[in-house]
C-alpha cells in the first residue's frame, strides 16, 4: 500500500485546477441506462471510484470509454443484457445504487446489492427504496440483494423524504423521468450535483422542475435522447484546496472555483480570518493574519455546511487562537481524522456528534494513517504546516476523491511526495 510524506514548510503560492466532481460523475454515469443513446460526460475527474462505476456499468452490458486521459467519458447503453448489479462490485462503491432507479425506469427490473455501512457508518439506503415503492415499485430484499419490479412500468407520485438525502434524491430524479406522469419530490436534497444532474437530465430531453429547491417536479417521458453534459466543478475538492493557504500561508488561486458551490463554507473562512476573492479564473485565497481564528461549525445539508469539508476545516482549527466546536450533523461516525490529528499535538474532545479543538501554536509531524477519504486529506492538509514530517498511510483512501493530489500541491509550493509500497 502508498503512503505520502508531507513535509511541513512554509507558505504556499500558485495555481491549483479543480477537477470535475466525483458526486456528481457518480450520478451522471447511471444515467446511461435511461437511454438507448449515446450520452457523454466532459470534464470528468480521473478517480478510482470513476472506474469502479465504469466497471460496474460494463458489467450491466454498458459500453463505457474513457477517453482524453479520463476527462470524457462516453457511454453507450442500447444492449443492457444484466440487471443485476453484484455485490462484490457494489461494496466497493456505495454510489453503486444508483443504477437501481435507472434500471427499473427502463426494463420495469433491476437486482442490485445493498451496498453496506462504511467507515463513516451504517448507510442504509430505506430512502431510496421508499422513493421507488411511491412510483409502484415492488421491492423485495433477499439474500443481501434488493429485487425489484415495476412489471407496467413506474408511475409518477408523490415522494416525501423524511431527510434530505442525495443518494435517494438523485435515485428517484432519474427514475421519475421515465414514470407515466407526474411525480413530487418533496423535502429533496439540493446539492449542486443534484441540479447538475437535472441539467444533464433535461439534455437528454426530461421534464424536471425545481431542481435545487427542495420541491423538485418531474412530469415523466416516454424516452429520453443522448446528450453531451460537462461535470459540474468538484465543490469538495476546491474547499480542500482551499484550505492550503489557510493552513499553511501564503496565496493560491483555485482555478474553476465558484463561491456559489460553497457559500457556507466561505462564510466561515472569513470567520476565521481567511479572505476568500473571486478572480477571472476562479477564487484566490490568501490568509488575513497570522493566526487562525476559532470559528464553530455545525454540518448541515446543502445550502448549509458541508460534512465531506468538516474533517478538512478540523485540520484548520487544530491550530486557531481559541476554541472550536465542530458538530456532525449528517453521518454518526466522522471524526476518525480526530485521534489521528491528535498523534500529531493537536487538542482534541469528541462526544458523540461533537468535537471540540482546542487550538494549539503548531502541529508535529507524525506517522499517522488514513481511515476514510475526507479524513485522509485532512491529514495531508495537517502534515503541510507541522513541523517536521508527517507519513500519511493506506492512500488508497485518497485516490478515490482526489485526483493527483501529490502533483497539484507540488504545484503551488508544498514538499510532499508519493511512497510506493510494497
Ligand atoms: C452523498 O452520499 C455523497 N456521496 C457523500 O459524499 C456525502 O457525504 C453525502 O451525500 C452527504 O452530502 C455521493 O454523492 C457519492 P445521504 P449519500 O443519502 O447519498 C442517511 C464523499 O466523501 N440516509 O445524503 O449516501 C445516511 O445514513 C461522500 O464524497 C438514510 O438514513 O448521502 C446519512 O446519515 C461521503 N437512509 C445521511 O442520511 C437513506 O436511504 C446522509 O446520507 C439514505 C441516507
Amino acid at each position: 500500500m502508498d503512503s505520502i510524506l508531507v513535509k511541513g514548510g512554509g507558505a504556499l503560492s500558485g495555481q491549483i485546477a479543480i477537477a470535475g466532481a466525483k458526486n456528481a460523475c457518480l450520478t451522471l454515469m447511471p444515467a446511461t441506462l435511461l437511454s438507448e443513446e449515446p450520452l457523454t460526460l466532459t470534464n470528468a475527474p480521473r478517480l478510482s471510484d470513476i472506474r469502479t462505476m465504469t466497471e460496474l456499468l460494463r458489467s450491466l452490458g454498458a459500453e463505457v470509454t474513457s477517453l482524453q486521459d479520463g476527462q470524457v467519458i462516453a457511454m453507450s447503453s442500447h444492449a443492457i443484457d444484466n440487471h443485476k448489479a453484484d455485490y462484490d462490485i457494489v461494496r466497493k462503491m456505495r454510489a453503486s445504487i444508483l443504477v437501481l432507479g435507472p434500471m427499473l425506469a427502463r426494463d420495469g427490473h433491476a437486482v442490485v446489492s445493498l451496498p453496506g455501512g462504511c467507515a463513516i457508518g451504517a448507510r442504509p439506503v430505506d430512502l431510496h427504496l421508499k422513493a421507488l415503492e411511491a412510483m409502484g415499485a415492488e421491492l423485495e430484499l433477499r439474500d443481501g440483494y434488493v429485487h425489484a419490479k415495476a412489471a407496467k412500468g413506474l408511475r409518477g407520485g408523490v415522494v416525501d423524504f423524511d431527510f434530505a438525502s442525495v443518494g435517494a434524491t438523485e435515485n428517484a430524479l432519474m427514475a421519475a423521468t421515465l414514470a407515466k406522469g407526474t411525480t413530487v419530490l418533496n423535502n429533496a436534497a439540493r446539492e449542486p450535483e443534484i441540479v447538475d444532474l437535472a441539467n444533464c437530465l433535461r439534455a437528454m430531453g426530461a421534464q424536471i422542475d425545481g431542481d435545487g429547491t427542495p420541491t423538485i417536479t418531474i412530469q415523466g417521458v416516454d424516452r429520453l435522447h443522448g446528450a453531451t453534459h460537462r461535470v459540474v466543478t468538484d465543490r469538495i475538492e476546491l474547499g480542500t484546496y482551499m484550505l492550503a493557504p489557510a493552513i499553511c500561508g501564503g496565496e493560491v488561486e483555485l482555478l474553476g472555483g465558484r463561491i456559489d458551490l460553497i457559500a457556507a463554507f466561505c462564510e466561515k473562512l472569513d470567520a476565521a480570518g481567511i479572505d476568500v476573492s473571486e478572480t477571472p479564473q476562479g477564487l484566490r485565497v490568501k490568509r488575513r493574519g497570522d493566526r487562525i481564528r476559532a470559528v464553530d461549525v455545525t454540518t448541515a445539508p446543502f445550502p448549509g455546511f458541508p460534512t465531506d469539508l468538516q474533517a478538512q476545516m478540523m485540520a484548520l482549527l487544530c491550530t486557531a487562537d481559541g476554541t472550536s466546536v465542530l458538530e456532525e450533523k449528517i453521518f454518526e461516525n466522522r471524526f476518525m481524522h480526530a485521534p489521528e490529528l491528535m498523534r500529531m499535538g493537536a487538542r482534541i474532545e469528541v462526544h458523540g456528534g461533537h468535537a471540540t479543538v482546542t487550538g494549539v501554536d503548531k502541529l508535529k509531524g507524525a506517522p499517522v494513517m488514513a481511515t476514510d477519504l475526507r479524513a485522509s486529506v485532512s491529514l495531508i492538509l495537517a502534515g503541510l504546516a507541522a513541523q517536521g514530517e508527517t507519513l500519511v498511510s493506506r492512500v488508497y483512501h485518497l485516490d478515490r476523491g482526489y485526483e493527483h493530489v501529490v502533483a497539484k500541491l507540488r504545484g503551488v509550493g508544498a514538499n510532499i511526495e508519493r511512497i510506493h509500497g510494497t
